[in-house]
């Protein structure tokens, strides 16, 4: 069976932006005070969004090119944007290594990067369980900043729904300043020199980046010496970058979804893009139930759990329309399991003939706990799900989409391995993740060469 895309979209019937309130729901917090969280509901829905539905759109039809393997997808970011960890320096240095990777994709799969941030919203934390026990003291978990505080006393743990209101003031300085990155020149290919950060400019990596900027160079002189200017071309001037965030805590979400007048559509006006995490994924539940109805383009992680039959009934609830560039299925399986676990999904969905990206998140299957107690990630667990991955798509006759990661552009030590060595020992150097471990800079730049390297095999 092929499903044709119909011409209208239509609205999602029995919906609305609270509908989500008469499922059950996992993963919220417990918020003691009531009036207040309404209170702040109240002032969130009259903020302005942070994104327009005409921008939600260009992502979807992005992420329609890679659907149709023409395009690949590069998502990353935080695992947990955090307030204290918030400041120009590390903004800077994270959108740099962003498009220093983009480019070393590009080389790699001779194909455009569609760029989406886990950032500018990236606050709130699915957990295992909802209470955390130190030396026999029970306490709520920490639930990312939007919600609660890291320390681990009972004052900083209570749910406080102001958290939302500094997370979303955050998220639009946050904004503000990247589209300035983004659009102000920065990003321009002109500009590439500047990329290289300083403590990665003398790594392999940094050299590994120069010696590209050389032959973007080269190709940029000729090019003008061919009469074409590349000033003046849009493409090589500004950079288009999305944000995206997991769309976990639902009164947030509802606060900015609003109609687009134009179409009638919702919008959940907090990202570009918004994703349902592995353990938020279940049919007759809040999150599906909210995400069916918002018209952004929508990421659903896949985990170990996930049968093929549950998967196309999602697929079916979030996308009934099969509109391509909807709906990203992010899979995260763990190293080992790739092969086993992902052909019968790709099989299915493939023989459904839903319109999906197939991106893949190497983080979350591959966290372990270390020896001294740091919870952390081997580069190599994190490069041999990539390369599963992509071997299981070029099995299965289907197109190996996009990578999600967890990353920073800064000098941080806690996913061991990569070209610099990282220990065990020295992950107490600079761990200072608020949730999962993320690559470095330098481990991220050294991952997109080598998955540059797989793109260029297979395409
Ligand atoms: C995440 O992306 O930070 C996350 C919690 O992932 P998952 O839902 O896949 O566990
Ligand atoms: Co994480």
């Amino acid at each position: 069976m092929v499903l044709k895309r119909k011409n209208v979209k239509t609205a999602a019937e029995n919906w609305s932006p609270s509908s989500w309130r008469n499922f059950p729901i996992q993963q919220q917090p417990d918020y003691l005070d009531k009036k207040k969280l309404s209170e702040v509901e109240k002032t969130l829905a009259g903020f302005p969004a942070l994104v327009t539905p005409s921008e939600c759109r260009q992502l979807e039809s992005q992420l329609a090119k890679v659907a149709e393997g023409k395009a690949f997808l590069l998502q990353g970011g935080d695992c947990a944007e955090s307030f204290v960890e918030f400041n120009q320096t590390n903004l800077r240095a994270y959108f740099r290594v962003m498009l220093q990777m983009t480019v070393a994709l590009m080389f790699g799969a001779g194909k455009p990067v569609v760029k989406v941030g886990r950032v500018a919203g990236q606050f709130a934390k699915p957990r295992s369980a909802g209470t955390e026990v130190i030396d026999g003291k029970e306490l709520p978990s920490y639930r990312g900043d939007m919600v609660n505080g890291m320390d681990f006393n009972a004052e900083a743990r209570v749910a406080n729904p102001e958290n939302m209101v500094r997370a979303y003031h955050q998220s639009t300085s946050t904004l503000n300043y990247i589209r300035a990155l983004a659009n102000g020149g920065f990003a321009g290919l002109k500009n590439i020199n500047r990329w290289n950060q300083d403590f990665i400019s003398g790594s392999p990596q940094g050299k590994r980046f120069q010696d590209l900027v050389s032959r973007i160079n080269d190709s940029l002189a000729f090019m003008k010496a061919c009469g074409i200017d590349p000033e003046a071309m849009q493409q090589l001037k500004q950079a288009s970058f999305f944000i995206s965030h997991e769309a976990l805590l639902m009164p947030y979400e509802e606060a900015f979804t609003r109609k687009d007048e134009k179409t009638s559509e919702y919008f959940d006006g907090s990202a570009h893009m918004l994703w349902i995490g592995d353990r938020t994924r279940k049919l007759g539940e809040a999150h599906i139930e909210f995400f069916r109805g918002i018209a952004n383009p929508i990421g659903m992680k896949v985990g170990p759990s996930m049968q093929p039959d549950d998967l196309l009934k999602i697929i079916e609830t979030l996308n009934p329309q099969n509109i391509p560039g909807r709906l990203t299925l992010i899979s995260r399986m763990g190293a080992p399991k790739v092969k086993e676990l992902l052909p019968p999904l790709v099989r299915a969905v493939k023989k459904s003939g839903y319109s999906v990206v197939w991106s893949c998140d190497p983080m979350h299957g591959n966290t372990i706990k270390s020896p001294n107690g740091y919870k952390t990630r081997p580069f190599n667990d994190i490069l041999s799900e990539v390369r599963n991955f992509f071997a299981v798509h070029k099995a299965e006759g289907t197109y190996a989409g996009g990578v999600h990661f967890e990353m920073t552009g800064q000098d941080v030590t806690e996913c061991v391995g990569g070209a610099q060595a990282i220990s065990e020992l020295q992950l107490k150097d600079r761990y200072h993740t608020h949730c999962d471990p993320r690559l470095n800079a330098s481990q991220s730049l050294e991952l997109a060469f080598l998955i540059s390297e797989e793109l260029k095999k297979t395409s």
